[in-house]
């Protein structure tokens, strides 16, 4: 399990976060380790795509610096780092760290290990990246309101914060476990059940994996999932604006009300 420090994954020093030891929680280290199970298979599970990176390089200028929240294996970050951005991505997970050292030999990107729960790096980014639902990491509300501060203190002054989510109404009125299979390259497949709890909507997500022929294994986390207007509730108190909002990374426009829908929202911190 990942120590909850904050701390250069290459060079092992704790940067110092000042918080209380005990400011991550059982979220975390649920997370640490459904994430550490997973990081073997999950770039065959999720594959890589530029759309991101695209869309940065409309709103900050080659060269800028970017933060990634939950940085994973680099699917996000190393595209990101062919286009010209200097970007540093912190994750809780070892296992995904790992992979993303395998694919970044040159060490193009900056990992850190440590907990969003203490997120205290010391300085800010032109842009402060929250991609594939990294905030609904955060299984309460208090968790999410406190990220969404540290958030705004990495953020520059006229930066901008981007996040990416999904309109939960179709979740929300879930009442039975849904079940997804996907494929993980050519070794097998994940089964994978979500289960809605409305009331604190929180998601219970069960990833089954079937790999290589051998015995499966089964390894589970917790999020919590929020409405684009919950959203930017915590973004004002941590005061920052809403920019914009789509429903895409090519801008496509954001009208609500189908989880099908991400919502990819942009904010700005307020003067
Ligand atoms: C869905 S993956 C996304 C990875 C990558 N951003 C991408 O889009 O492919 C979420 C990542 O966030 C990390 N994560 C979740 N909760 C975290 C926390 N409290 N602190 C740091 N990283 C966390 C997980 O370990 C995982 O690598």
């Amino acid at each position: 399990m990942s120590d909850t420090t904050t701390r250069d994954a290459d060079t092992d020093t704790d940067t110092g976060t000042g918080a209380a030891p005990d400011a991550s929680g059982l979220g975390t280290v649920i997370t640490t380790a459904y994430s550490d199970a997973l990081a073997e298979v999950y770039d065959d599970i999720y594959p890589g795509s530029t759309e991101i990176a695209d869309y940065l390089s409309t709103i900050a200028e080659p060269g800028a610096s970017v933060l990634e929240l939950g940085v994973g294996t680099g699917r996000v970050a190393l595209p990101l780092a062919d286009a010209g951005f200097e970007v540093h991505g912190i994750d809780t997970s070892e296992g995904m760290l790992a992979r993303l050292a395998e694919k970044d030999p040159e060490g193009r990107i900056t990992p850190v290990l440590g907990d969003l729960a203490r997120l205290d790096l010391g300085r800010t980014f032109d842009v402060v990246l929250a991609p594939f639902n990294v905030l609904c990491c955060a299984m309460a509300v208090d968790e999410q309101i406190a990220l969404m501060h540290a958030v705004a203190r990495h953020t520059a002054p006229g930066g901008h914060v981007v996040i990416e989510t999904f309109d939960p109404s179709d979740y929300h009125v879930q009442r039975k476990s849904a079940i997804t299979t996907r494929p993980a390259g050519g070794r097998g497949v994940v089964i994978e059940s979500l289960e809605v709890l409305p009331a604190s909507q929180n998601m219970l997500l069960n990833s089954t994996l079937f790999l290589d022929g051998g015995a499966p294994v089964s390894s589970s986390t917790v999020m919590r999932y929020l409405w684009p207007s919950e959203l930017d509730l915590l973004a004002a108190i941590a005061r920052l604006e809403l920019a914009d909002r789509y429903s895409g990374w090519q801008e496509q426009p954001f009208d609500g009300g189908d989880s099908r829908k991400m919502c990819v929202s942009v904010f700005r911190p307020l003067a």
